[in-house]
């Protein structure tokens, strides 16, 4: 009997509508043909993978691009979706104008506060109905040094109390939505630390912070990932904060791997990759009472941002679709248990 018998009509939203969200990153486009199907079948949450953010939906001060954001809610909406509001405060995808003033000198610590609060404003009101998260702050956190907190523009001008006010500025606006933090390897040791030291400051002195995204960039080679992924969600649970699953993708070549031979993913990758997915939705499922949503950073092999990072021009395979959108073996290994 073949591996995917009985389970080809299976699907992955419903499978797991008693555990948590499931979710894909999309653009415009995905609205369309193949990736439409898959997202009807299989999901029940979408995250814009850069049409919220900060440089497109508001690139110039005084005009916001609501256009591609109004396309996937009105999608989300017709059917029956949530959006993860993906994102406010960041390093990156910032457009210059909000950290300038009129002369184009560094903006002073009020007018950017006041920039965040209108923009945060503007763009809750309008998606109030579909949002159900918002990433408040993403990729705050130190990774390279010791330090704890990362160099930012936000930072720097607004000063280390940026975090806090750009929650409780979501907080006013975000008509209860949960607010996150989200950010890269928070499951690994050397930054889990740091994360825990910093939210449970941040809850300490009252911050509204709901919830911790996991963001999930991870490969196929990686033999801690399941005892460091179940004491992370351990820790963050302990500080009393849902766990998000924001950016899942498993790729198929060790982070330092430069390898760029491979025309596609040989059967010890697709199989390696099938059981790092079985084993960390087993995580998942585990954890249900604490992750409410688990998001892949995409929907088919087809186009995923691994194909130029971290080696620029190198195709990878990192999500549970071929590039032609048909099921791999990671996707029947998630779908039966
Ligand atoms: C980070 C961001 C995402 C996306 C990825 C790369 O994880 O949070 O929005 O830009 O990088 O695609």
């Amino acid at each position: 009997m073949s591996e995917n018998f009985g389970v080809k009509s299976l699907s992955l939203k419903e499978v797991y509508r008693d555990y948590f969200k499931i979710g894909a990153a999309v653009t415009v486009m995905d609205l369309e043909g193949v990736h439409r199907d898959i997202l009807l079948k299989h999901f029940n949450s979408l995250t814009l993978e850069n049409a919220m953010k900060f440089e497109n939906i508001h690139p110039e001060e005084g005009r916001y691009n609501f256009e591609p954001v109004d396309k996937i809610k009105n999608f989300a909406i017709e059917n029956n979706m949530g959006i993860r509001g993906h994102t406010f405060v960041w390093h990156n995808q910032t457009p210059e104008w909000v950290f300038l003033d009129r002369e184009g000198n560094e903006a002073p610590r009020e007018l950017v506060v006041e920039r965040l609060k209108e923009h945060i404003k503007t763009v809750c009101d309008r998606y109030a109905d579909v949002v159900y998260c918002w990433d408040v702050v993403n990729e705050a956190i130190e990774d390279k040094t010791e330090k704890l907190l990362r160099e930012s523009k936000w930072r720097r001008i607004i000063g280390d109390d940026y975090i806090k006010i750009a929650f409780e500025i979501a907080k006013e606006y975000a008509r209860g939505a949960k607010l996150f933090y989200n950010d890269y390897n928070n499951e690994k040791p050397y930054k889990l630390e740091k994360t825990y030291k910093i939210l449970k400051e941040l809850l300490e002195v009252g911050t509204p912070i709901d919830g911790i995204g996991i963001q999930a960039h991870w490969n196929i080679w990686d033999e801690d990932l399941i005892s460091n992924l179940k004491k992370a969600i351990e820790t963050y649970a302990s500080l009393g904060l849902e766990v998000h699953i924001t950016e899942l993708d498993i790729s198929v070549f060790k982070f330092e791997d430069r390898r760029m031979d491979l025309k596609e993913p040989t059967d010890e990758m697709l199989e390696l990759q099938a059981k790092t997915y079985e084993d960390v939705f087993k995580v998942f499922r585990e954890y249900k009472d604490i992750i409410t949503s688990v998001t892949l950073w995409g929907i088919s092999d087809r186009h995923t941002w691994k194909d130029n990072f971290p080696v620029v021009g190198r195709k990878d395979w990192p999500l549970l679709f071929d590039i032609n959108g048909k099921p791999k073996k990671a996707l029947y290994r998630i779908l039966q248990f």
